[in-house]
């Protein structure tokens, strides 16, 4: 094979800004298969690396396989090794593997220092991961005391991803009180006490908590997203469990395959149909294409061009891009004329052979567009998954054929839609998320605005598009109109206007491409022009190779909505390793019929949101009109409230081992960095768009369309005691449909014992909620009661939970479950129960471990045997 290492010298990025990815994994009978583990571009070289991942996961395999009753273990992995680090001979080209879709990422994180393995993991309980994320330190065995066996460490990280579990420990609150006394929420792991070695108090898993040896009370986030249940009890809920029998030999060991990230090879497959001279779609094709080949795609990339109606034709065979040049003259390839059938089989072949002319076409993409309907592509899926290409669809107008989507999840490609409405500016979007699935950060396209303005008599459009210090490269202002070419204007942050707009009378664009770096601060246009449609997209590159810029990734919970199951939409915002929090973020969300809702995106963690505050932000989608495609397209704004964080809070991750035994003695760790609390309140000024691809809806019936979507969970619920005999809860507001409007009423029930009341809900004791009148959706509610039949007497739990019912009567699902539990002091003697109410008033500025030391100071038990200073 050639080598597919090019003279172009990329710098290289992080790649971390968000996996929400999809997967390639596959269980096969009881192994799993096709398991991606990505090297960010951004580790300095170090084969050793390679090695140390190859026995994490060899390691991983037996624990994994005894931890699930021999149920399942790893069969194969693919290790992606970046492009940059020395070629070797057993380096394979990757086939469907890139980075964006890899399940776990191998990075440091910035800043660096913080080595906890942790998963990306939006969804609810039972939902899976998106990516687990480990640092080259910990695969290193640096970290061993702090996070254990590698092995180990990575089976905790698998059950986050692959089944959705959450953690049974938790960092933030150590003990809670039951019954009046202090009770251990992480209880020390009894079964590493007796390793000989180094005997480790807390952490790694040697087998899931059952419903036996579970803990439904304690305050940990497997008990509040999992309505109590116990990690395995959630494991056997899996479609994975239920498709597996345990097995009665040893398992094989895992195998590997090494994949080397080669360049990028891209060849457009584009329909010119006669179908395509309607609705101005052809020119349209031609605008976001230009964007395309201008802008979007990276230098040093390999890119090819097919069109076809009834057969094909090759446009453009592979050129590389060095230059302005060569993107200018892939442009000039872009089709002009529209008429013929429809033939995406004819396409696709054409494209296979103009990529075979110079490399193998697995690991390479095609982008298919049509508007067309087609009943033979089915002919061609078995050279599709032969060919090993990644195929990302974008299904233009409403007779798009149906089995695009097919295309794009056989080949774990991206898909996308747009509408006919040319002001949405759909199709420029699609094109412009096409970035490297493999590229440096530093060498994505980014897209700071996409507008559109559907114009009357001659009027103005004047508005505003920020440049914020992160990005700033290769910035283009690209502005499409239908009939005329309108005046424009534009000035950057100084007030200067600027010259050299590039007009394009036949593709009717005109676009400017500001050299260098583009200033920091806010750039004003004006358009003017009469009854037609302009669109105005901005596009631009991190400002250096060595800053992260912030990125918008963004995500539907699946990719049918089958009615009346709601859709969610997640968007991530970060900035390197860091989430962005307080910005505004909305998604517009178009059906095919061109009608556009717009949701606001919110990180409070309620409703669809699984976790405040974590740059992850989540909206319940109901507004369905019609069958078919919907495309989604986010716009985040950050302004003065915007801050970024150090890192993720709660983040499911293994648990920081506070210290291990040695010879009789307890050996500390230093305290684990101390990061995530601290909130680095920085105005982030930025704007940014970016497509969160299509999903289609099927089963929603013709208007007018009747409500069948309850109030959504609570799940933020919390009580306190005020005072001497008063429960004041606190919780977010659900709405009337899901996480939007208003609720009609709430039922609220209490009961001593935590089971009944998830159990029997119906039969525990309600509070009386007269007086209680539901808010608005994601308002803050504050509600006061004094319990009646209850004993309300020293030491005893209550458990509480909560239910919205919307005007139809349909009831959301019951809430977490909250507990309060009341201790009333002897009247004298304080000591030791003072110390135990000091547990519940979780004092922020006391590190982890010191609340630790304390606490272990206060189980006598251990004082004495271990002479603890
Ligand atoms: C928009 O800008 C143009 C030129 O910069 C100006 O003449 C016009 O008054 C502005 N219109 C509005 C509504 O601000
Ligand atoms: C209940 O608690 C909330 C939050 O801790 C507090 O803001 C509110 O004032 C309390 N309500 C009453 C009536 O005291
Ligand atoms: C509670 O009662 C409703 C009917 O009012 C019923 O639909 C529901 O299944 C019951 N829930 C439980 C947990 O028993
Ligand atoms: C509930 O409270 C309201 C007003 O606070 C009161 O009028 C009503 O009688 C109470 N209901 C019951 C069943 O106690
Ligand atoms: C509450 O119970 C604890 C023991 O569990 C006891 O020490 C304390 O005196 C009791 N408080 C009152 C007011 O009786
Ligand atoms: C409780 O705290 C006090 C000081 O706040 C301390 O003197 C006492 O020893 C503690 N009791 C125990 C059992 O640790
Ligand atoms: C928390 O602990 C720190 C240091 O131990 C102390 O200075 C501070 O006053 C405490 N804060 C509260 C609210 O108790």
């Amino acid at each position: 094979m050639e080598s597919l290492k090019g003279s172009v010298f990329l710098v290289i990025l992080h790649l971390l800004g968000g996996a929400l990815s999809s997967s390639l994994i596959q269980l096969n009978n009881n192994g799993y298969e096709g398991i991606v583990i990505g090297i960010d571009p951004s580790v300095p070289e170090d084969e050793a690396l390679i090695q140390q991942i190859k026995d994490m996961v060899t390691q991983a395999s037996p624990y994994l396989f005894e931890a699930t009753g021999k149920r399942f273990y790893f069969k194969n992995v693919a290790i992606l090794i970046p492009e940059n680090w020395k070629t070797k001979p057993d380096y394979v080209r990757p086939k469907l593997e890139t980075l964006k879709n890899a399940d776990v990422l191998v990075a440091e994180t910035s800043p660096p220092g913080n080595d906890q393995p942790y998963t990306e993991q939006v969804g609810k309980c039972g939902e899976m991961g998106d990516r687990i994320h480990l640092t080259p330190n910990f695969l290193a065995g640096k970290k061993l005391l702090q996070y254990g066996p590698q092995g180990r460490a990575f089976v905790h990280e698998w059950a986050h991803l692959r089944w959705g579990v959450f953690d049974e420990y938790n960092n933030d609150q150590k003990f809670y009180l039951s019954k009046g006394k202090p009770t251990p929420v992480n209880p020390p792991n009894t079964k590493d006490m007796n390793n000989e070695e180094k005997k480790i108090i807390c952490g790694c898993i040697v087998e899931f908590c059952t419903e036996k040896n579970h803990n439904a009370e304690a305050p940990n986030l497997q008990n509040q997203r999992c309505n109590l249940r116990s990690t395995w009890e959630v494991i056997r809920d899996s479609e994975d469990f239920k498709k597996t029998t345990p097995m009665s030999t040893q398992p094989p060991m895992p195998t590997f395959s090494l994949l080397q990230i080669g360049k990028r090879i891209v060849c457009l497959v584009l329909d010119k149909s006669g179908s395509m001279s309607s609705g101005n779609r052809l020119n349209r094709m031609n605008q976001a294409g230009k964007l395309f080949l201008l802008q979007t795609v990276e230098l040093g990339s390999w890119v090819g061009m097919v069109m076809f109606d009834g057969a094909a034709y090759i446009q453009s065979e592979l050129r590389q891009i060095n230059s302005g040049t060569d993107r200018d003259a892939l442009t000039r390839s872009l089709p002009t004329v529209a008429a013929g059938g429809t033939s995406i089989c004819s396409g696709l072949r054409s494209a296979f052979t103009v990529i075979r002319k110079k490399y193998p076409t697995h690991g390479s993409e095609i982008v298919l567009l049509t508007d067309g309907e087609d009943n033979t592509i089915s002919g061609c899926f078995n050279e599709v998954k032969q060919s090993g290409a990644i195929i990302h669809t974008i299904a233009l107008g409403p007779s798009a054929a149906k089995e695009l989507e097919q295309l794009s999840k056989m080949t774990g490609g991206s898909q996308t839609s747009a509408s006919d409405q040319a002001q949405n500016n759909g199709l420029i979007d699609a094109f412009a998320a096409l970035a490297s699935g493999n590229g440096a950060l530093s060498q994505r396209s980014i897209q700071l605005e996409s507008k559109g303005f559907a114009l009357q008599s001659s009027q103005w459009m004047n508005g505003t598009v920020i440049v914020d210090s992160t990005v700033g490269k290769d910035t283009l202002f690209l502005i499409t109109w239908t009939t005329q070419p309108p005046q424009i204007f534009l000035w950057d942050p100084s007030g200067k206007k600027q010259d050299g707009l590039v007009v394009d009378r036949n593709t009717k664009m005109a676009y400017l491409e500001i050299p260098g770096t583009a200033m920091v601060g806010v750039w004003k246009y004006s358009l003017q022009a009469s009854s037609q449609t302009l669109t105005l997209t901005v596009t631009s590159r991190a400002s250096s190779a060595t800053l992260p810029p912030i990125t918008v990734t963004s995500k539907m919970n699946k990719d049918t909505g089958k009615f009346p199951s709601p859709m969610v939409v997640y968007a991530n915002i970060r900035h390197g390793a860091s989430p962005v929090i307080r910005a505004r973020v909305t998604a517009l969300i178009e059906s095919v019929n061109g009608k556009t809702v717009t949701l606001e995106l919110l990180d409070n963690g309620a409703g669809a949101d699984a976790t405040k505050d974590d740059g992850v932000y989540s909206r319940y989608f109901t507004a369905y009109d019609a069958n078919g495609r919907y495309s989604v397209k986010i716009r985040a704004l950050g302004g003065t409230n915007a801050a970024t964080q150090r890192a993720t809070p709660q983040q499911s991750g293994v648990m920081y081992i506070p210290g291990w035994i040695e010879n009789g003695e307890i050996k500390w760790n230093p305290p684990p960095p101390e990061t995530n609390n601290e909130l680095q309140v920085k105005q982030v000024c930025f704007s940014r768009t970016s497509s969160g691809g299509s999903f289609v809806a099927s089963s929603v019936p013709k208007a007018p369309i009747p409500d069948l979507f309850p109030p959504c969970q609570i799940t933020d619920l919390k009580a306190k005691i005020q005072g001497d005999n008063l429960i004041n809860l606190t919780w977010t507001a659900p709405g009337d449909d899901y996480d939007h409007g208003r609720a009609y009423k709430y039922i609220i029930r209490i009961s001593a014992s935590i089971l009944d009341l998830r159990d029997k809900f119906n039969d525990s004791v309600q509070v009386n909620t007269t007086d209680l009148i539901p808010k608005e959706a994601n308002s803050e509610e504050v509600f006061v009661f004094q319990p009646e039949n209850t004993a309300f007497a020293n030491n005893t739990d209550l458990f509480i939970a909560i239910q919205a019912v919307d005007k139809a009567n349909l009831k959301s699902e019951i809430s977490n479950i909250a507990r309060v539990s009341l201790f009333i002091p002897p009247p004298e003697s304080p000591s030791p129960t003072k110390n135990s109410t000091i547990c519940l008033e979780v004092n922020s500025s006391i590190s982890g471990l010191q609340f630790f030391k304390i606490m272990w100071k206060w189980f006598g038990e251990m004082q004495v045997s271990l002479g603890l200073h």
